[in-house]
């Protein structure tokens, strides 16, 4: 693998990759990062990378969804291989637009792996990121292995099964080296905050209500996004091509309950407005509908295979968080401000 291509690579999962590959893992090659530069994209994430590395690194913005652009760059850089990120996440924004999920996650999905075909030659392999969210919601018992029959329910994760579909055949019907990961809810530094935690951290810091859906009893794994990162890697270097690996946290938790730790550590730097806690901040909201239940996942499978566990626990990965948020007050005005488009705007047209 000497020129990777990342998708997405200016988002939260993919900041985080792209820092670990280049900084920490070892892989010796350059990355070639496409991204569009969505209201989620921000590549003022690898600045730092930018600067220190540029043999290393070239970032591209660019659309997934047009192939010619895609084909163009496959051939420019000589891509060996693929590490696929780029996609709209949020279930929320799904049910209000799920049209952009259907264009990026399915069709932009698609083009890549026609690309792929038509440099098969080259191909070490094309890694597929997807999520649990793709198995549907499980009762209160049981976990999702490898095997667990798809039954997504949102029109995010309807897109993402379509995907992974999509990728399993071309390595049905072209042989195409391809690995597929299934991982839980990522938490970390520079996540968009319009997902649960940092939503919450950066909310409470405020002083601002706290939006609970529902009964706040829907349960989720957590995964630190640097323990994913070293998953994805693993898979990467050592996974069988045509598998399916599963990746967890060991951190099923009720969402009340993350939200009344994420208080909890919170006042322990400073209690809020007159000395209050801050869960007095909750505040149960209409529930989001078709909201799955409970996601719990089995990753015995690439514990026993391929011998990674995850680091971090929920508590220690939930103080490394806040603190991130904490000491980056600066993104977090120029993210929620919107400020930084008009950087984008101003370097990357
Ligand atoms: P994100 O929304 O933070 O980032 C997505 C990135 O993709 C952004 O930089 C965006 O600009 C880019 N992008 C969107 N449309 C594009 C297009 N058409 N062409 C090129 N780039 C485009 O997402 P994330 O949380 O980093 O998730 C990354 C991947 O991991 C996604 O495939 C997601 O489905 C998957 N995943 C995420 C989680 C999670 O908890 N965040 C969990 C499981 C799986
Ligand atoms: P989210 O971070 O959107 O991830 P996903 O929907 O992909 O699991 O939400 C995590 C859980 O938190 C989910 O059960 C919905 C819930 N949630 C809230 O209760 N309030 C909120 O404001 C948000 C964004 C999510």
């Amino acid at each position: 693998m000497l020129n990777m291509l990342v998708t997405g690579g200016c988002g939260f999962i993919g900041s985080n990759f792209i820092q670990y590959l280049l900084k920490e893992s070892d892989f010796s090659g350059r990355v070639i990062n496409v991204d569009k530069l969505t209201y989620a994209g921000n590549p003022e994430n690898l600045m730092d990378i930018e600067k220190d590395l540029p043999g290393r690194y070239v970032f591209v913005k660019s659309d997934i969804c047009h192939l010619e652009e895609v084909n163009r760059i496959f051939k420019e850089y000589s891509i060996d291989s693929v590490c696929h990120l780029a996609a709209e996440s949020h279930v929320d924004r799904s049910i209000v637009r799920p049209d952009v999920f259907i264009r990026t996650n399915i069709i932009g999905t698609f083009n890549l792996l026609e690309c792929t075909r038509t440099a098969r030659d080259q191909l070490e392999l094309f890694h597929h990121i997807s999520t649990d969210e793709v198995f549907g919601s499980l009762g209160k018992d049981g976990l999702f292995t490898e095997e667990t029959p798809y039954s997504p329910n949102s029109p995010y994760s309807a897109s993402k099964a379509s995907s992974d579909h999509l990728v399993r055949a071309y390595h049905k019907t072209y042989d195409l080296p391809v690995t597929i990961s299934n991982c839980s809810n990522n938490y970390g530094p520079y996540q968009f905050p319009e997902k649960l935690i940092p939503l919450m951290i950066l909310n409470a810091v405020e002083g601002k209500p706290l939006p609970v859906y529902g009964d706040g009893r829907n349960v989720r794994d957590w995964l630190f996004v640097r323990d994913h990162c070293t998953a994805i890697w693993t898979i990467m270097k050592q996974g069988k091509r045509g598998e399916t690996y599963n990746i967890g946290g060991n951190t099923e938790m009720e969402n009340i309950r993350i939200v009344e730790m994420i208080c909890d550590i919170l006042d322990e730097y400073k209690k809020g407005e007159g000395n209050q806690s801050r869960r007095e901040l909750i505040t149960f909201v209409k529930d989001r509908p078709g909201h799955d239940r409970r996601y719990a996942i089995d990753f015995n499978k690439i514990k026993d295979q391929l011998g990674w566990t995850p680091k971090e626990s929920l508590e220690s990965g939930l103080r490394k968080t806040i603190q991130w948020y904490l000491d980056n007050a600066e993104w977090v005005n120029r993210v929620k401000s919107g400020e930084y488009k008009s950087w984008i705007e101003e370097h990357y047209g």
